[in-house]
């Protein structure tokens, strides 16, 4: 309470510095006052405080200028905590740029706003899947807020974070709210890319254990109308779209680029909502009783929160989180009408380019990508067949090497603010790694082979160029270890990875197609 209040007092002082939406006045100390209303002040105010609130873009409480979230580089293992510019602000991306530059980030901890300590940290193993899972990338979702640049979360498959200790959160059938914004182009069928209340255990102890917005296109359970992907519920042993335990057509395929999610429970009701996180307001998809199916009413609710995973550590789904919040009680449709207007007032857009610095690539430029090591400075990334390595081009050399060293850039085949880089000679096939080797291969359309051929670029790790990060394996680059293409990680344990020469086997200068 002391803390609610600390946030009440200063957050009128806020709004100029944050530019956020004021949407009312809060009277739930006896005073009335004008604040700041960021999603966690609009819950307040509508009598069901957020009891976590997560985000690696903004501020979720007028007031808060602690940390978001952590970055750990992978050069020395140190870690950053990046915080917002000023109190109930955007985040400040130039912070993680300068700590990153010339080497790679994850995120390691995104912090609980809400003051209850409710972080959430690599996810341990589970009844489903072994673990730690992997840390995502710090620097694959960049997007801006206002005008801002500022860093989702991107969830690639084995992606997980998870707090099995927490504080506040909903258990029993005890009531909450929840909403999260996704990137709703990035999704996939697998099990399952999940926010919220879920087994402290890590482990599926049966229906009704979990309460956690669900967002893809996997069927086995639930659906809605269309194809795909729709916002379900993800309440243990089941995904739900609706009081059905398969369809309901009142849940509709929902792919908007910045999708708002939100789901609620209390005792024998719940709700699914959902809308554009860009324009306009949410709509009810499904509003009534607990699912027709046993053992979901009452519920179970045990308290974890997880991301980009299931109940039990199920980590084969993919997604992008921006932010969100869980609650205490159940929020009122016009409560959560309020958060989506200041959701929408944030101005949600795409943010140029992926990573930071080095050549800017444009997708249909053709590019020749020559190696800056001292051994090798006239090689060049190339293929022959599906072998992919270095080879010496130069002027004289034949149009077949000229066009195996050439390559067209493509937005990437998994994330658009990255690259993939297709054969210059041989259409459709792609530059991709398998068993961390390089290969020219023929696309198949999985969701593999679109990550394994996906890049996200950034200054040179020797300052010469670019480096080329895959996107399922943010800390493994693309590197040339005796005239061979590998994704390397430094140090790691192949021999390829090896730290001797790194900064400059991994560092490319973006050249003049060999083959225009
Ligand atoms: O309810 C769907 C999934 O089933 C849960 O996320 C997971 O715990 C179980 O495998
Ligand atoms: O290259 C690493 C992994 O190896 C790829 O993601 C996959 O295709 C293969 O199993």
């Amino acid at each position: 309470m002391a803390l609610r209040n600390r946030r009440l007092r200063s957050s009128a002082l806020l709004f100029a510095a944050a530019g956020a939406l004021v949407a009312g006045v809060l009277t739930g100390s006896g005073t009335s006052q004008a604040a700041t209303s960021q999603p966690c002040d609009i819950y307040a105010s509508g009598g069901t405080p957020c009891v976590a609130a997560h985000s690696t873009t903004r501020a979720l409480y007028g007031s808060y200028s602690g940390s978001l979230y952590q970055v750990r580089r992978s050069s020395d293992n140190a870690t950053l905590n990046i915080g917002p510019v000023a109190a109930g602000s955007y985040a400040n991306s130039a912070a993680q740029d300068s700590f990153c530059s010339g080497t790679s980030c994850v995120i390691t901890i995104i912090y609980d706003q809400s003051g209850r300590g409710n972080n959430l940290t690599q996810a341990p193993a589970g009844g489903a899947a072994g673990g730690p899972d992997n840390l995502a990338s710090a620097t694959a979702a960049p997007t801006s807020i206002n005008g801002h640049k500022v860093y989702g979360v991107f969830v690639a498959p084995g992606t997980g974070y998870r707090n099995n200790h927490t504080s506040g959160i909903a258990t029993g059938d005890a009531a909450e709210g929840m909403y999260a914004i996704f990137d709703g182009t990035h999704y996939n069928g697998g099990c399952c890319f999940d926010y919220g209340n879920a087994e402290t255990s890590s482990n599926d102890t049966g229906n009704g254990h979990m309460e956690a917005i669900y967002f893809g296109n996997i069927k086995v359970w639930g659906y809605g109308s269309g194809n795909g992907p729709w916002i379900m519920a993800d309440l243990e042993n089941g995904l739900f779209s609706g009081v059905n335990q398969h369809l309901n057509s009142g849940d509709p395929t929902i792919n908007y680029r910045y999708l708002t999610a939100m789901v609620k429970g209390t005792a024998n009701q719940w709700a699914i909502r959902g809308g554009n996180a860009a324009s306009g307001g949410v709509s009810t998809f499904y509003s009534g009783v607990r699912p027709n199916v046993s053992g979901y009413n009452p519920m179970h609710k045990e308290g974890a929160i997880i991301l980009g995973i299931g109940g039990d550590n199920s980590k084969g789904a993919q997604g992008t989180f921006y932010e969100g919040v869980m609650t205490s009680g159940y929020p009122s449709d016009a409560t959560e009408n309020s958060v989506q207007a200041n959701i929408v007032a944030n101005k949600y857009a795409n943010a140029t380019g992926g990573g930071t610095g080095g050549t800017t690539l444009t997708p249909g430029q053709s590019i020749s990508l020559r190696a800056t090591t001292a051994c090798c400075t006239t090689r060049y990334l190339d293929h022959s067949g599906t072998s992919v390595g270095t080879i010496v081009v130069s002027s004289s050399s034949s149009s077949t090497d000229k066009g195996n060293s050439t390559w067209i850039v493509r937005a990437g085949l998994a994330n658009s603010s990255c690259y993939s880089f297709e054969s210059k000679n041989t259409a459709g096939s792609y530059l991709r790694h398998q068993n961390f080797q390089l290969y020219a291969q023929a696309g198949d359309g999985s969701s593999l082979f679109n990550q394994d051929a996906t890049f996200c670029s950034q200054a040179g790790q020797n300052g010469q160029g670019n480096s080329f990060s895959s996107v399922n394996y943010p800390d493994h680059f693309i590197r040339h270890y005796a005239d061979v293409g590998y994704v390397a990680s430094n140090g790691g344990p192949n021999t390829w990875d090896s730290a001797t020469s790194w900064a400059d086997d991994v560092s490319w200068v973006v050249s003049s197609p060999w083959t225009p």
